[in-house]
């Protein structure tokens, strides 16, 4: 049976990418094999289709980090066809045929079982990005964060990490604050549940001093670089700061004393090889009492296959605004 893919290659300087048609006998070995409903783009993804990207580890490949669908067969006995299931991360889209593909197969051990509450359109309108966000607030809940301790920042609050993050805090009762490039994009924040809105440059700001006025008791930060070291500066006594990315860069200064006096914690935010047993608990509560309001209506947008080129070059570039779906049914 043939099926649609969208697939980058690399021979030499030479750099393709686009659909084609691929026959089943191409899908790689794998336990699983799913009939993609949807996927979605992530900034990995946009890193994936770059030549100078670093995230794909053999040509040709098919991306896309994130697939929701149907199980059509399967050789592990745990799942049975027609099963909704969810995969994220592992090597999916990087060493591994991905989400931007009509059919799909992988290890049984990559796959989750579509979570209570959510549809497989829905969990990928969350995909890597929110998955991130609520591992993130989940990690800084671990070590203490809760409303009453005050205010919790999103950095690269538009972004696909950021939207959700800020959804996802207001639906459980936090103030948020969002920051921003986007000055045309203070209402989209507003309308997720941010109270207060900063500036790129407020919070990427370089200072001499190790420490400023403490305001935020936590801080979602897929932004990284010197917005970062902004944060342990400005984070309250015994706040966290969960750093998951590096649209802003990979490199920040600080100094000791964030850490030894206010007793700041630096998270460090992992989704790609997140264990099974946190993986679970996470989409778990991303059905549940992490499942953002806004999420199909405000946060999510819908292309096909053929939109996959504008939108990667887009997210490259920072200007995509929410998480953008990808339509394989
Ligand atoms: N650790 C993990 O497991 C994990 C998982 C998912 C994502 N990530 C990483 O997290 C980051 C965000 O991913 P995403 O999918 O949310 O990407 P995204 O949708 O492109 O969002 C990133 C946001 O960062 C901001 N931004 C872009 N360029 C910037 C710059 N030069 N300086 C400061 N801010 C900038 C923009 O928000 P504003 O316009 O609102 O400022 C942009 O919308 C990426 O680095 C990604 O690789 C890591």
């Amino acid at each position: 049976m043939s099926y649609r893919a969208f697939v980058v290659n690399k021979s030499g300087e030479d750099f393709s990418m686009g659909v084609t048609q691929l026959d089943e006998k191409d899908l790689p070995s794998g336990d699983v094999t799913i009939r993609v409903e949807w996927s979605s783009v992530n900034y990995k993804d946009g890193l994936a289709c770059s030549p100078t990207g670093r995230v794909i580890r053999s040509y040709p490949m098919t991306p896309g980090v994130d697939l929701a669908g149907k199980v059509q067969s399967s050789t592990d006995s745990r799942f049975k066809p027609g099963e909704e299931v969810v995969v994220i991360g592992y090597e999916l889209g990087t060493a591994h045929p991905g989400g931007f593909a009509e059919l799909a197969r992988v290890p049984a051990a990559w796959v989750v079982p579509l979570p209570a509450g959510l549809t497989t359109k829905e969990s990928m309108a969350l995909g890597t990005a929110g998955f991130t966000a609520a591992l993130s607030i989940h990690q800084m809940e671990r070590c203490g964060l809760s409303p009453a301790n005050g205010a919790v920042i999103v950095t690269g609050a538009t972004g696909g990490v950021g939207s959700t993050a800020v959804s996802m805090l207001s639906g459980l009762g936090y103030t948020v604050a969002g920051s921003t490039g986007k000055a045309t994009e203070h209402q989209f924040l507003r309308d997720l549940g941010a109270t207060e809105i900063l500036t790129r440059e407020e919070v990427s700001a370089e200072s001499t001093r190790p420490m400023e006025t403490e305001r935020w008791a936590g801080a979602v930060d897929p932004v990284g670089g010197a917005t970062t070291a902004y944060l342990l500066r400005t984070t309250k006594y015994g706040g966290s700061v969960a750093v998951s990315g590096l649209t802003g860069g990979g490199a920040f200064s600080t100094t000791v004393f964030p850490f030894i006096l206010r007793g700041v914690n630096l998270l460090g935010i992992e989704s790609v090889m997140c264990p099974m047993p946190l993986r679970l608990e996470i989409w778990d509560r991303c059905g549940a009492d992490l499942k953002p309001r806004g999420l199909m209506d405000t946060i999510a947008t819908e292309i096909g296959l053929d939109g996959v080129v504008e939108t990667v070059t887009r997210i490259l570039r920072g200007e995509t605004k929410g998480r953008v779906l990808v339509d394989l049914r």
